[in-house]
């Protein structure tokens, strides 16, 4: 893995922006996956491919339609969707006799409005009496559907599902007249909400327009092919060129040729540039799951993130995302951390790390709530937006109020270009590479990383001396080594696992900057185990939780050597002497918590404020080995999305 790029770089040469309506409602959004092909080969191959591909973002029905140039016209434009995996829908192909031809477009749909059903599911096609053979699919929602619906229908269109998407080709074939670039272009135009989309049309088989706003688009370039995708794990198998489309613009695509505009026709150019991501970092190699593998690849993971960053000669932090940005950030009055989920709880650990560390008071909020308070946000403030993919509706929009009420917004995300990061002022980029697995494993170690980074580079700023920012910067370059000899007790971390596999209510309990740790050691239990587990602060424990230790109950405790590692003993034994099972996240050569606890998990010595780096390795084994034990779907986890688009 290289050290990637830099917040900044990756912006295409054109960005349009509509002030107003930069921030499009996002609320009802969908989390979709799309996967387009136009090129010489087969498409549907290519299309199944990319959307298995996408299937860790979460979703419950899928559809593909592929255009056939070689068939009569009138059936040229076939098109088989399911409900549940993609295997299924490999089988109703199969049963369909096939699909050929080689322009095609594909969907997982994650339904929020609209039951799941063969109907609701992607793609959708115009009129099918009034139509042009027009196809499309879509993610993210057309609020002013419901009107435009009504316009239709008085016009004669008969719609076959309750979904916004069936109106938007419905309008584009009524716009149309033998241009679908232009069709598309003007229905655009009427349109609220957010998209992105691609479109074929049985008229013109030789042509893809795909366009974008408010939703993650890609396109891939190939050797006369292009691979659409909401992500490049969908595309790095076929190229690793691609350009990002800015909002408002659209791309007509031929085989061998490209053209992009603004929705009102304004020609743009797109910048091709290198993806950032290898086709071996999405593949699962050895490993059974995905989970594991990024458990695994976390030292790897903080090396790239730190490299180039840490200067030790000449005792710095550089972060070319930040860099012009120094004086602002140390002035800061108030830093604010947004985030959800895992991201929340690397926020939480970012909020004692700048205190501690750049001495800024900080806060620390759930995105969602902090959208809809009416937060107060004065001047000199920063948002730190948390994010991993960078598209969190809430995380977004938390960032925008802030934004809006003056604060400046910086972006702490894994995926570059996302759309946080083309929304936010400055930031820095986490380059642990793509995350697959639904459980967030070392997007939060690299999110912890950066936050200890920014902290250090604030505080040099402020109140950091040459020789605490040496001694930080000397025990992050260690980080990695020491995760290595964590993650050589994964065999035994199984076992002790195995020992209390059939409880299902743990407690993870922590203080200081190991709250956050347990809060997150929780969280990753419930989420693949299905166990129910709840994380708070240690001292909360006497303060109800305790009512529910009984004999049996495993207790986790985060108790490594620190200023609060006597109070957190104090804890341990309140919780022995009611019969809870104790396990304990230790400092290796603490041998003395041995004898109070049932396991212990070993960690190596790492200053106070670095300690969430290590201490949170053994809860995701924990995590991961009870979910397998319990014969549990890793990587797919019921319910969850890896990328949560909808509030
Ligand atoms: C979902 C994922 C979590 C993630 C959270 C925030 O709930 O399942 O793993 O922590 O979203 O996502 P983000 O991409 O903003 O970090």
């Amino acid at each position: 893995m290289e050290s990637g790029a830099e917040y900044g770089e990756n912006a295409v040469s054109l960005s349009i922006r509509h002030s107003a309506e930069c921030f499009p409602n996002r609320s009802q959004s969908t989390m979709c996956g799309i996967v387009a092909y136009i090129g010489h080969r087969e498409a549907a191959p290519i299309l199944l491919e990319g959307l298995k591909r996408l299937e860790y973002r979460g979703y419950d029905s899928a559809g593909v339609a592929v255009l056939d140039e070689g068939r009569d016209s009138a059936e040229a434009l076939d098109l088989v969707k399911s409900v549940g995996r993609v295997r299924v829908l490999e089988e109703a192909i199969e049963q369909h006799g096939g699909l050929s031809g080689s322009i095609g477009i594909a969907h997982t749909r994650w339904a929020t409005h609209g039951g799941v059903t063969q109907a609701n599911a992607h793609p959708h096609r115009d009129d099918v009496s009034l139509g042009h053979g027009i196809a499309i699919i879509h993610n993210g929602i057309i609020e002013n559907y419901q009107s435009l619906r009504t316009w239709l229908t008085e016009k004669g269109h008969v719609f076959e599902s309750e979904t916004d998407t069936e109106v938007l080709v419905h309008l584009i074939g009524e716009l149309y007249d033998g241009d679908l670039e232009h069709a598309v272009q003007n229905a655009l135009r009427e349109v609220e909400g957010a998209y992105a989309i691609a479109v074929i049309c049985r008229r013109e088989p030789g042509v893809m327009v795909v366009a974008r706003k408010g939703s993650p688009l890609l396109v891939g370039v190939g050797s006369d092919e292009y691979v659409v995708a909401s992500d490049q794990s969908a595309i790095v198998a076929h190229t690793n060129q691609a350009f990002t489309l800015d909002d408002y613009t659209v791309a007509k695509l031929t085989r061998d040729s490209f053209r992009t505009s603004t929705v009102d026709d304004v020609e743009i150019s797109a910048k091709v540039h290198k993806l950032e991501v290898e086709i071996e970092q999405i593949e699962l190699g050895d490993y059974e799951h995905y989970m594991l593998k990024e458990i695994f690849e976390q030292p790897r993971a903080l090396r790239t993130c730190i490299q180039g960053r840490i200067d030790h000669r000449a005792g710095q932090v550089r972060l070319g995302g930040v860099n012009d940005f120094g004086r602002e950030l140390a002035r800061a009055k108030r830093m604010i951390f947004v985030g959800q989920g895992t991201a929340l709880n690397a926020a939480m650990i970012g909020e004692y790390l700048m205190e501690d560390l750049a001495k800024i008071p900080t806060d620390v909020e759930f995105a969602s709530e902090f959208r809809y308070r009416n937060p107060i946000v004065e001047e000199g403030s920063v948002v730190v937006a948390i994010s991993q993919s960078g598209e969190t509706a809430d995380t977004l929009a938390a960032v925008e109020e802030a934004r809006q009420k003056g604060a400046m917004g910086l972006g702490v995300v894994n995926v570059v270009g996302s759309t946080i990061s083309r929304e936010t002022d400055a930031g820095v980029y986490l380059r642990v590479g793509p995350e697959i697995g639904v459980a967030s494993t070392k997007a939060f170690v690299g999110q912890v990383m950066v936050n200890a980074l920014l902290a250090t580079f604030i505080g040099r700023r402020r109140f950091l001396s040459q020789e605490q920012v040496n001694t930080l910067l000397e025990e992050m370059s260690a980080i990695p080594d020491k995760i290595e000899r964590v993650l050589e007790q994964s065999e035994s971390i199984r076992d002790a696992t195995a020992r209390f596999i059939g409880r299902e209510n743990w407690l993870f309990l922590g203080r200081g900057v190991n709250y956050p740790v347990a809060m997150e050691g929780a969280l990753k239990l419930k989420e693949i185990s299905y166990i129910h587990a709840e994380g708070m602060p240690a001292a909360e424990m006497k303060h109800g939780p305790i009512a529910l230790i009984d004999d049996g109950m495993p207790v986790v405790f985060i108790a490594t050597r620190n200023s609060q590692y006597d109070k957190v003993v104090s804890n341990i034994e309140e919780v022995r002497s009611r019969g809870g099972h104790v396990i304990a996240v230790a400092t290796e050569g603490d041998h003395e918590i041995s004898r109070l606890c049932e396991a212990v998990f070993h960690v190596p010595d790492v200053i106070e404020p670095l300690q969430p780096l290590v201490s949170v390795i053994p809860l995701q084994l924990l995590a991961y080995h009870a979910a397998v034990l319990r014969g549990k779907d890793v990587d797919k986890p019921r319910n969850l999305a890896k990328s949560v688009t909808v509030e």
